[in-house]
């Protein structure tokens, strides 16, 4: 399978930045609480919009992120310089990022690790985190069960904007292979305005779909050990029924 990054454009940016204003979602008081052990520069692949890497540096972090979407990127920046803060940002994929330092942690909240869809490329980030760990430095992931990867689902969405302009999120799972155990979605992001339709952005999203007990194994071949599992954003292992879990492992 080649690469695949899903894009983010412009439309995605504006609507997950609205719907997901910095500092939403249960799993930022999670990963905060769990960091403030950590005394080191902290990773985040993939930070969106600063989200929650606005938050940890706002908890006294020292926060390093990256983002291949230059649309995410740019609201990221915007968000960070509102704020007083300039962390080093970069231009890098999972699949490609690199830095001659490590980190005390790795953090990859929200599910984005699935959208590695290759599993080959997916080892190799391990692999890739693992390399960029100091020893004894913490890998903290979220993962959907698969249930809900599987779960072949479409859905309407929309959002009435300051200035009068209706986005419509429009989701609809395409396909599914269930031997390489992935998925694909595509997202039609439109803006509507006076009942006129004046943008639209389609996005073909990839995802892979792991096992809880395929995971951490394939934390411990990428050299990762004391694997925990916790569910839900609660300090619990994780069990049936869970919508979100959370990996954590050593390096
Ligand atoms: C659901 S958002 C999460 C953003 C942020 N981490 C947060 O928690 O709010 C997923 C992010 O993954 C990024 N992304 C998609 N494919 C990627 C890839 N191959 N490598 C790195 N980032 C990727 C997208 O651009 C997007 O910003």
């Amino acid at each position: 399978m080649p690469t695949h990054v899903n894009p983010y454009g412009r439309l995605a940016t504006e609507i997950y930045d609205f719907d997901k204003p910095v500092g939403a979602l249960p799993d930022v008081a999670f990963y905060t609480e769990r960091l403030k052990a950590i005394d080191g520069p902290i990773l985040e692949p993939a930070c969106g919009t600063g989200r929650i890497l606005i938050p940890l540096l706002e908890a006294g972090h020292e926060m390093w992120g990256f983002e291949p979407s230059p649309d995410m990127l740019a609201v990221c920046r915007r968000h960070c310089a509102e704020r007083g803060f300039d962390p080093p940002l970069a231009s890098f994929r999972f699949q490609d990022f690199a830095y001659d330092q490590t980190f005390a942690a790795v953090i990859v909240p929200v599910s984005t690790f699935s959208f590695v869809a290759d599993f080959g490329e997916a080892m190799e980030t391990l692999r890739r985190f693992h390399a960029h760990l100091e020893p004894g430095g913490l890998l903290m992931l979220d993962l959907q069960p698969p249930r809900r990867m599987w779960a072949r689902h479409g859905a309407i969405r929309t959002w009435a904007m300051p200035n009068g302009d209706l986005l419509r999120m429009d989701s609809r799972h395409v396909a599914t292979d269930e031997v390489e155990q992935t998925v694909v979605n595509h997202m039609t992001y439109e803006r509507w305005r006076d009942g006129r339709l004046i943008e639209s952005e389609l996005e073909i999203m990839t995802g892979r779909v792991w096992g809880r007990h395929e995971f951490e194994l394939a934390l411990r071949a990428a050299g990762f050990s004391e694997v925990q599992v916790h569910g839900d954003y609660r300090r619990r292992p994780a069990r049936h029924g869970d919508s979100g879990l959370t990996f954590e492992a050593i390096a």
